[in-house]
């Protein structure tokens, strides 16, 4: 890297307009939308899409909701040309789905992309050229005057055609490509220049696409030239002002959010922002982010899982572990605190106090969008007890005491962190088991009978005590304390029975009970005893068994 950067490369200019208000605004509704992961995300494949995945991923966009998609650049290949026709002779768009098509300023490519489009019942015919500095200097080596000129032509190109899609709605978009790093007046002109031309009406609007080509500078920087551009060109109300935001600084999500505010009306991206580079704007993204604000965001992502398998299959991309929404691990705690607040907030949210979803850590309900909340907890070595309790629970129906998470919680820990990884709730039972169900030495349980005469109860227990067979006896006001009892009888050290609860594993007549005792030993001890059995007389002796064979 640069000792001194600034000898290599230069701040950018902001933008004068000190009055700007898109700071003061809110978003209150949502924007048009437009998938462009057919085009611009397509065009990012190492291997591009072939038909059947393109028809399959805009069967799914279709599914999400989407009424405008730019199904790609009909004049760029036969296979862009073919999947054109497929849609449109297969009938495979709904009526109020409009198909956008890429076009450059250029007569043979614009005859194509309009044969393209015979047909179509809506569609949008998108010319784009370059504006900024150095795309005139660099790439076209052409004036200002040059580059207006370049889309005027196409502009005229493409209105000269449109008798020939009779029975088409066709709604015109322009895109000064490289809008963000070009002057913003000189931007202004260029599509005024192609409005003088198309002859927008507030009721025939045309598109105009103001792309974030290459992510320059700050978001708020984009935000001033979207504000600055509909204030200050002509005949804004017969415009569809429209964002196309990259992702090069990282930030392509904060400038159409921003962009938004400064007056946007509609914003173009991809699915998991797929896109050259660093990618498009993450369209889930933004739109999840104005439905955790309580705004419909007019796209159904009900089903997130489905559409990033879909996505994944069709375009060879994996969407990263942390991708806002849809990754993997988004909707998992690690941390034990985190993890505590999460069991706390969900079992507030389904106790109903709240009117609105306020779960610590969870923006929304993972449900909402077909997530679930057992992916919300993992345990690792980092989980506290209160992640582990709640996978026992939730996937096993294990209610553990309080005090007893406090006893697992780092017993479950140690085990973890030796093996050095997460661990399924499976796992986590499997060592709660060998921890307590599965402790039968030294003492084991081989029969208990009770009888009952005037409120106390008598009880006789066969126990083996390191493989030898043992007989007690007691008596006591129920069968524990008659256990307890027999205990003395045969001088075992005193202890006693500081907690016990107990519940139902599963439903049914042969449901399992289990039960959970502290055994609290005369010297201050105490240990947890954990019993299960079919019948929760036996659970419970079990129970009492446990905790005297973790203290020996
Ligand atoms: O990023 C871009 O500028 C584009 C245009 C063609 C709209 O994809
Ligand atoms: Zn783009």
């Amino acid at each position: 890297m640069q000792k001194e950067p600034s000898k290599k490369y230069r701040p950018f200019p902001p933008v004068d307009l000190p009055d700007r208000e898109w700071p003061g605004r809110v978003l209150t509704r949502a924007p048009r939308w437009c998938s462009v992961d057919l085009r611009d995300g397509n065009q990012a494949l190492a291997v591009p899409m072939n038909v059947s995945q393109k028809l399959d991923l805009f069967q799914t966009l279709v599914n999400c909701g989407f009424k405008e998609i730019e199904v790609g650049f009909p004049s760029a290949s036969n296979t862009e040309f073919a999947f054109n026709r497929r849609l449109i002779e297969e009938h495979r768009a709904p009526d109020d789905v409009w198909l956008q098509v890429l076009v450059q300023a250029r007569e043979e490519l614009i005859e194509r992309t309009v044969e393209s489009l015979h047909g179509a019942k809506r569609a949008i015919i998108h010319l784009y050229n370059s504006t900024s500095p150095a795309q005139r200097r660099v790439v076209f080596r052409m004036s200002k005057d040059q580059i207006i000129q370049v889309a005027v032509r196409g502009a005229q190109m493409i209105r000269d055609r449109l008798g020939r899609l009779e029975g088409t709605e066709v709604t015109l978009q322009y895109s000064p490509e490289s809008f963000s790093a070009t002057e913003v007046g000189f931007a202004r002109d260029v599509s005024e220049a192609v409005m003088e031309v198309w002859q927008p009406t507030p009721e025939r609007k045309m598109i105009l696409n103001l792309p974030d080509t290459v992510e320059v500078a700050m978001p708020n920087v984009y935000a001033d030239q979207i504000e600055w551009i509909c204030r200050n060109i002509r005949n804004r109300d017969s415009l569809i002002v429209s964002l196309h935001t990259h992702n090069d600084r990282g930030t392509g999500v904060a400038a159409t959010e921003l962009g938004l505010l400064a007056g946007a009306d509609r914003v173009e991206g991809t699915l998991f922002g797929n896109g050259e580079r660093t990618g498009n704007l993450d369209l889930i993204t933004v739109a999840l982010n104005l439905y955790m604000h309580g705004i419909d965001p007019g796209l159904d992502f009900s089903q997130l899982n489905a559409v990033r398998e879909v996505y994944e299959r069709c375009t060879g991309m994996t969407v990263p572990a942390r991708q806002p929404y849809g990754g993997e691990l988004v909707f998992t705690a690690f941390s034990g605190s985190h993890q505590d607040a999460i069991k706390k907030g969900l079992a507030e949210w389904k106790g109903g106090t709240q009117p609105h979803w306020d779960v610590p850590y969870l923006t929304i309900d993972p449900a909402d969008i077909g997530r679930e909340y057992r992916e919300v907890i993992r345990v690792n070595s980092q989980s506290g007890k209160g992640g582990v309790a709640y996978l026992l629970e939730s996937e096993f129906g294990i209610e553990l005491p309080k005090d007893l998470q406090r006893e697992f919680g780092p017993i479950a820990n140690d085990a973890v962190d030796r093996l050095g990884r997460e661990v399924s709730g499976a796992e986590l039972k499997e060592m709660f088991w060998k921890e307590y169900v599965q402790r039968e030495t030294p003492w084991a349980l081989a029969g208990f009978e009770t009888e009952s005469r005037n409120g106390r109860v008598r009880c006789r227990a066969t126990l083996t005590r390191d493989g030898a067979p043992t007989e007690l006896a007691g008596e006591g006001n129920g069968p524990l304390a008659a256990l307890v009892h027999g205990f003395t009888e045969i001088g075992f050290p005193r202890f006693e029975i500081a907690s016990y609860s107990e519940h139902a594993l599963g439903t049914g007549e042969e449901a399992a009970a289990i039960a959970y005792i502290q055994v609290k030993h005369a010297d201050g001890r105490s240990r947890w005893g954990v019993g299960v059995d079919t019948n929760i007389e036996l659970a419970s002796v079990k129970a009492v068994l446990c905790g005297l064979n973790r203290s020996a």
